[in-house]
């Protein structure tokens, strides 16, 4: 046993992987030690390897045994194709309480448990703006881990992503895939449909992207600025019959924009579902 002060291992030092490793290193409050950080990683990015350098924090091509052994905290960073193959040969070695945070999409509970079976898990569901500190992660626990204090544990690791969501039964992962894990794409297509719009009705390409990318980015800020909900700004910008008001009059007439959102969300919760049950 290695009670809480363990060896933080980070398996798969990559996009996502080394962005939470670079807030737990930034952080002024409650800063990670970096002598209780390992990044694994056979191919370690160079972006993985300045961070190390930089912070003293020691870097390893595999978890072996004897490392393992000396783990607390195993946050799970690689694909989720290969979660069960690099997660199964740990278990004769990782200690029975080490807290196991997977953020591997879609990979659920039962394949965490069925690769290290007894410890306690945590299954997130971080999104790519959580690579620049801008996400938010939704996490479900297994019973092992139903304690406030690993809750707390895997919150103070994911909190460099962004804020920290939990949820209590697992099928909700699928949705929240569906919303705030696919949801990046529906903005960003947003932004290509505006800018699109924007040069089809006259504007010089780069300013047609200029407009669209600064009006999503924005409105962003302003809807996380605690200055209204998002029904609220929309009537804030919405003088009756004006252009705004004609604009969202096309948006959101027939089968416009809530109802294809609807769809959207929808479709990809039910693709979700799919391939967890392939899993
Ligand atoms: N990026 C996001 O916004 C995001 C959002 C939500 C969830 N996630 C999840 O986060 C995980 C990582 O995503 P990512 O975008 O950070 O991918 P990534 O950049 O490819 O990172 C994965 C890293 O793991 C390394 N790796 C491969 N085999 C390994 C092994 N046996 N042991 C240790 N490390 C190994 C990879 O090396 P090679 O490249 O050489 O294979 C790579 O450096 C995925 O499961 C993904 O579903 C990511």
């Amino acid at each position: 046993m290695t009670g809480h002060t363990g060896l933080i291992a980070l398996l798969g030092a990559g996009r996502m992987g080394a962005a939470l490793a670079a807030g737990w290193l930034k952080a002024s409050r409650n800063r990670v030690d970096p002598a209780r950080i390992v990044f694994i990683d056979p191919r370690l990015s160079e972006a993985a390897r300045a961070l190390a350098e930089a912070n003293g924090v020691r870097c390893e091509a595999a978890l072996t045994p004897a490392l393992a052994g000396e783990v607390s905290d195993l946050v799970v960073a690689v694909k989720p194709a290969i979660v069960s193959k690099v997660l199964a040969p740990l278990n004769d070695s990782l200690p029975a309480d080490a807290l196991v945070v997977s953020i591997a999409a879609g990979v659920p509970l039962r394949t965490l448990g069925r690769a290290l079976p007894g410890r306690p898990a945590v299954r997130a569901m971080p999104n790519t703006p959580g690579a620049i500190g801008k996400g938010v992660s939704v996490c479900v626990a297994n019973e092992a881990a139903d304690g406030a204090d690993q809750r707390a544990r895997a919150e103070r690791l994911l909190k460099p992503a962004g804020p920290v969501e939990w949820v209590e039964d697992e099928r909700l992962m699928d949705v929240v895939t569906a919303v705030s894990g696919s949801g990046p794409a529906y903005v960003f297509l947003f932004c290509e449909a505006l800018a699109a719009a924007a040069e089809a009705e006259g504007l010089p390409r780069e300013l047609a992207k200029t407009l669209a990318v600064r009006t999503v980015a924005g409105s962003g800020a302003l809807l996380t600025s605690g200055q209204g909900d998002a029904s609220e700004l929309r009537r804030m910008v919405t003088s009756p019959g004006g252009t705004t008001q004609a604009g969202l009059d096309a948006l959101m007439g027939g089968s416009g924009l809530p109802g294809l959102v609807r769809n959207a969300v929808a479709a990809a919760a039910r693709r979700s579902r799919q391939l967890g049950s392939d899993s």
